[in-house]
């Protein structure tokens, strides 16, 4: 049960280029990629943006609280020059301007709510709406089992975020992100109404992905980087991983 694309580019471009950014995506693209993970966090004045650090200081030179600064704002500053000279003034980008090279591109996207603490119904909810608004005639023309992957997927390690998407547009698929299986998973996974289980490999054992699997659900894996683990996961029965090595595990990898 995964309609969707198997090998994915973490955050656009994987290593190669700066995350969650444009430059990122067409990296990922010119690597063969049409399926792309990037992580939306909400501006100060609720517009999403792709951001995996709720504060400066990592990907974006300063301090701070994402929240705090506008979209126009975060537009405006470098989110490419930590990254490496040749990429310095690559903008922040807004999460409907990679919509729009996606859409553009026919890549298909994993998009990771991620809010900043404290902001989670607030950003699954713009997700959502940001999405639906986007994808209103792929949400009407939808056929379950027929052409699912005309729609993008949700995921979230934020529960409440993945709810409130679920609220406000439950047409969007969602698939629920954790760094470890808990017990509880497949209760989570009903009331989210979720598609999928994402999980870190480095946790997953071979008994649990045979359980996702024989209960009916996706199984996705991050961040997973080299070939010989790669098959190995997938001869465990793992649907779909996301790389950052896009180097070395192309579009096509089995
Ligand atoms: O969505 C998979 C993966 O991106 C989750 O972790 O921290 O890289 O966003 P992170
Ligand atoms: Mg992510």
């Amino acid at each position: 049960m995964w309609p969707y694309p198997r090998i994915i580019a973490h955050r656009g471009g994987g290593t190669l280029a700066p995350e969650n950014t444009l430059a990122a995506m067409r990296c990922g693209l010119a690597h063969g990629f049409h399926a792309v993970e990037f992580d939306v966090m909400l501006s100060k004045d609720g517009v999403p943006v792709a951001m995996h650090d709720p504060h400066f200081g990592r990907t974006v030179a300063g301090s701070g609280n994402i929240f705090d600064f506008t979209s126009a704002q975060l537009a405006s500053l470098d989110a490419g020059a930590w990254f490496s000279a040749e990429f310095a003034r690559e903008p922040i980008p807004a999460y409907e301007q990679i919509q729009q090279f996606c859409a553009h591109n026919r890549i298909w996207m994993n998009v990771e709510i991620k809010p900043a603490p404290g902001y989670e119904e607030q950003t699954g909810t713009a997700v959502a709406k940001w999405t639906r608004q986007f994808f209103a005639a792929e949400i009407a023309a939808h056929v379950p089992g027929v052409n699912d992957d005309s729609l993008p997927l949700f995921s979230s390690f934020s529960f409440d975020a993945l709810m409130a998407a679920k609220s406000e547009t439950p047409e969007i698929p969602r698939g629920y992100l954790v760094s470890a299986i808990p017990q509880d998973w497949q209760s989570q996974l009903v009331q989210l109404g979720a598609v999928a289980l994402h999980t870190n490999h480095k946790n997953l054992s071979a008994a649990q992905a045979r359980a996702v699997k024989d209960a009916g659900y996706g199984l996705f894996c991050y961040t997973v980087n080299d070939p010989a683990r790669a098959r190995e996961l997938l001869f465990w029965g793992v649907d779909a991983f996301c790389t950052d090595r896009i180097d070395l595990i192309g579009p096509d990898f089995r």
